[in-house]
């Protein structure tokens, strides 16, 4: 089965030869005390942040997890639709959750989520930009319209930017109430090496990192991590490919069967279908030995997600779709 049911990368961004280079180097019988401070410099260079508006953590599960322990008391309010895992580790830490749910299409009403923030006064609001599962990315007017919402109430606005090197970039003022999450399992391609980064003002990640362990980050993860922020044209090429796969994949649903099934525009590594033929195609999909993404929410029922594969995986994955749109024409006029 070649899975596309999680939105990880098909790629990996090393060599063979490059890995055993910097495994070879990697000095893992000791603590890692310096290589964590390497590897935000090196980030934060890349980006164009300084090293202390950021801190990292095992993937941005762990940081989602530590700002349901360390934020101030209250609920948090998201999205519903939006990335389960905020769900779960509100649940996990018996912090209240609140949700704005969608409107049938999956869209999100601005004046709905402000008025629900003013009803519930979240300690914070987290919602992933762009959107999983729609892969609608949000404008720069609609969230800073959520920031100062925020800020009024007192609360903070965490803005998760797992897929942003699929979309847009856009730059949002560094205030205190505000934070950006940021993965290296998606464009960056180092799922399971689990490294997520928050970035905000220093204050305010010094008020996360209240919670943070001695090592954060193990060596392997971070020697890898600093080779890739320190070799930046070849990490700026990598991404490019990835978006390449992202767009050859979107272009393959639109081109084949959006006059039939909805294909959600998406800025992300992934595309988001509805309906009944939608789900058709996932079942023939899933037969002919891709694993899509289909829900078991009923009131996703209706979804199929897919997300990137390699080149050649997307022209088998683009030769069934065709296959299957014969039969379902054949089917339609019969
Ligand atoms: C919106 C969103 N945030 C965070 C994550 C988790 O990323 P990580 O691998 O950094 O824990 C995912 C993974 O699918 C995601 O879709």
């Amino acid at each position: 089965m070649i899975r596309i049911n999680k939105n990880e990368s098909p790629l990996r961004p090393l060599s063979n030869e490059q890995l055993a280079d910097i495994i070879q180097q990697a000095t893992f019988n000791f603590y890692p005390d310096d290589e964590y401070n390497r590897f935000k410099t090196a980030y934060a260079k890349y980006f164009n942040l300084k090293p202390t508006q950021i801190t990292a953590g095992n993937g941005s599960d762990e940081l989602i997890q530590k700002l349901m322990l360390i934020m101030p008391d209250g609920p948090v309010l998201t999205l519903n639709p939006d990335f389960f895992m905020y769900q779960a580790y509100a649940g996990q830490v018996n912090r209240p959750i609140e949700f704005v749910d969608a409107e049938d299409d999956l869209t999100f009403n601005l004046d709905t989520i402000l008025q629900r923030i003013d009803d519930v006064r979240p300690a914070f609001f987290i919602m992933s930009n762009p959107h999983n599962p729609t892969g609608h990315q949000y404008s720069l007017p609609f969230l800073t319209a959520i920031a100062d919402k925020m800020k009024a109430i007192g609360g903070y606005f965490v803005i998760d930017e797992a897929y942003l090197d699929f979309g847009e970039a856009y730059e949002i003022d560094l205030a205190p109430h505000i934070l950006q999450m940021r993965t290296l399992s998606k464009a960056f391609g180092i799922a399971g090496l689990r490294l997520g980064v928050l970035i905000g003002t220093e204050e305010t990640i010094q008020r996360i990192q209240r919670i943070e362990h001695p090592y954060p980050l193990n060596t392997i993860t971070l020697y890898i991590a600093i080779y890739m922020f320190e070799h930046e044209k070849m990490t700026a090429s990598f991404i490019e490919e990835q978006r390449r796969l992202a767009i050859k994949l979107r272009n393959i649903f639109e081109s084949k069967v959006s006059d039939i099934i909805k294909i959600y525009p998406s800025a992300t590594n992934f595309v988001l279908t509805k309906g009944e033929a939608a789900h058709s195609l996932g079942k023939y999909i899933q037969e002919h030995g891709f694993l899509p993404r289909l829900y078991d929410e009923p009131n996703m029922a209706d979804y199929v997600r897919y997300s990137i594969a390699t080149d050649e995986q997307l022209d088998q994955l683009a030769e069934i779709i065709k296959n299957w749109r014969i039969q379902y024409d054949l089917s339609k006029e019969a």
